[in-house]
């Protein structure tokens, strides 16, 4: 051995003092990779991918903007090489991963990597996060869809020192969020979703304050959401759904100014003692998604406040009471969805003033009442109306149309429909529809054109009537 490294050098010496004077006399200077840089580069690529024979794939050298690698980029360093910067594994036209790929700890020997890239890629063998060493250049961080990734988060990706984006979405992680994340303070988003993730939301987590996206969604994250979440300045997307999170939502939630969707759909969040938390205050959200948690209080007329708002989900949670006139000030509403509660009373009528809204699910409630809903208005939502299984519904036959059912409710003062059920309502549709003037002015308003009415006739219509409740 000790005799191989003289041998070795003399061999090597020559090429090493050639090179850079054929560089010199042929001008262009072209920067090259670091030997042992390159050498890694080819170990890694060897053993993730075997799209192609890397080496031969790669003259003079896999940095050299003449080789375009995919899946590779490199930047020249203060010590004019250059060098590795970001590695994308795992969709095509980047170099797809071999079914003997497992996650590739040498990256962090890359010391100029900025960014690493995995998707679908660790899809057979079993494997698992590890980083052996402290890594300062890394800012990016993204394995998603690797089926074969299991293990938890290791505690040593505080290590991670400059991360800024961590997506490890879709994998078969779990065990507990490392508290160790919440040192990570360049972080700016965070995916850990759909993996089988236990334990607590770190309550340190108030320490990534550059933080403007969290989605720990689809996970198995119990206790309750931390006050200290409140102390997220700048976060914009919050997505906390599909876990197990009990409690109420922390008053400090309203501090998050910047928010403009909020998902906590699927937990076990209560309404006890608010409904609305600090809720009122996120003048900025956009989406508020809260269906299926255990609520089981009044719906928060706060709620109104939220001017911008597009999106409301509060179905299958147990609210009570009437629906808040002040929801029909939400004027930028497109969709609303409050099916399966315990609401009574009747529809504010304001909600058929929303100009906006296109999805309107109010079924699987106690209300009642005359529908206060234009015929224009239940043209334009069509199918994404539903007010059934609400008893004491009905239309006013004088202001809409005559027959027995229209979409599930009947009309004032004819029997009411049995039940909640769609199907059943489809076939009471069947039943013949009486005539009537305003019927004749809402046909013709389908059909646009009085002639193409009297072209249909009286069967075209009942067909046509029958679709638009179908499709409902
Ligand atoms: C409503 O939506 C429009 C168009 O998207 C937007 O310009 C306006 O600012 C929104 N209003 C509010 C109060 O957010
Ligand atoms: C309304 O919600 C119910 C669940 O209660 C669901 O079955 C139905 O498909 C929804 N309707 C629309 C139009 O989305």
């Amino acid at each position: 051995m000790a005799a191989a490294v003289p041998h070795h050098t003399l061999l090597s010496f020559p090429k090493v003092l050639l090179f850079p004077l054929l560089l010199l006399v042929f001008g262009p200077v072209s920067s090259t990779m670091d030997y042992s840089e390159k050498e890694l580069l080819f170990s890694i690529m060897d053993a993730m991918s075997s799209d192609r024979d890397w080496r031969s794939y790669s003259k003079p050298d896999p940095c050299n903007p003449s080789s375009s690698w995919p899946g590779l980029e490199c930047k020249l360093g203060p010590d004019a090489h250059f060098h590795v910067t970001k590695l994308v594994f795992g969709t095509l036209p980047n170099p797809t991963c071999g079914s003997s790929a497992t996650f590739p700890s040498q990256i962090f020997s890359l010391s100029f990597l900025q960014s690493a890239h995995f998707l679908n890629c660790f899809n057979t063998r079993r494997t698992a996060l590890f980083f052996p060493r402290p890594h300062a250049s890394l800012q990016q961080l993204s394995l998603r869809g690797n089926p074969a990734l299991f293990g938890s988060i290791p505690p040593q990706i505080s290590s991670l020192k400059s991360l800024q984006v961590l997506t490890l979405s879709q994998n078969r992680l779990h065990g507990e969020i490392p508290e160790s994340i919440s040192l990570l303070s360049s972080l700016i988003h965070v995916d850990l979703s759909y993996n089988s993730l236990t334990g607590t939301i770190p309550a340190k987590i108030w320490n990534l304050r550059s933080l403007v996206d969290l989605d720990l969604s689809f996970n198995a994250l119990a206790g309750a959401i931390p006050a200290s979440i409140g102390e997220l300045g700048l976060l914009q997307k919050l997505d906390l759904s599909s876990n197990a999170l009990a409690g109420s939502i922390p008053q400090s939630v309203g501090k998050l100014k910047f928010l403009t969707f909020l998902a906590l759909s699927d937990n076990k969040l209560t309404g006890y003692p608010n409904p609305a938390a600090g809720l009122a205050n996120l003048q900025n959200l956009q989406y508020l998604i809260m269906d299926s948690n255990p609520m089981f209080s009044p719906l928060p007329p706060e709620l109104g406040r939220l001017q911008r708002l597009q999106e409301l989900k509060l179905s299958n949670s147990g609210y009570s009471g009437k629906i808040p006139g002040s929801f029909t000030g939400l004027r930028n509403l497109t969709a609303l969805s409050l099916e399966n509660n315990h609401l009574s009373g009747e529809i504010p009528p304001g909600l058929g003033e929303l100009s906006r809204i296109y999805h309107l699910n109010l079924s699987r409630n106690m209300l009642g009442g005359v529908v206060p809903f234009s015929a224009d208005f239940l043209r334009r939502l069509g199918r994404n109306l539903d007010l059934s299984g609400n008893s004491g519904l009905c239309f006013n036959g004088g202001s809409l149309v005559s027959g027995e059912i229209f979409c599930g409710v009947g009309l004032c003062g004819s029997t009411k429909p049995s039940s909640s059920s769609s199907s059943s309502s489809s076939s009471n549709v069947r039943q013949p529809l009486a005539s009537s003037s305003v019927m004749l002015l809402y046909y013709s308003s389908i059909f646009e054109s009085p002639a193409l009415y009297w072209a249909f006739g009286y069967v075209g219509f009942n067909a046509v009537f029958f679709y638009l409740c179908l499709l409902l």
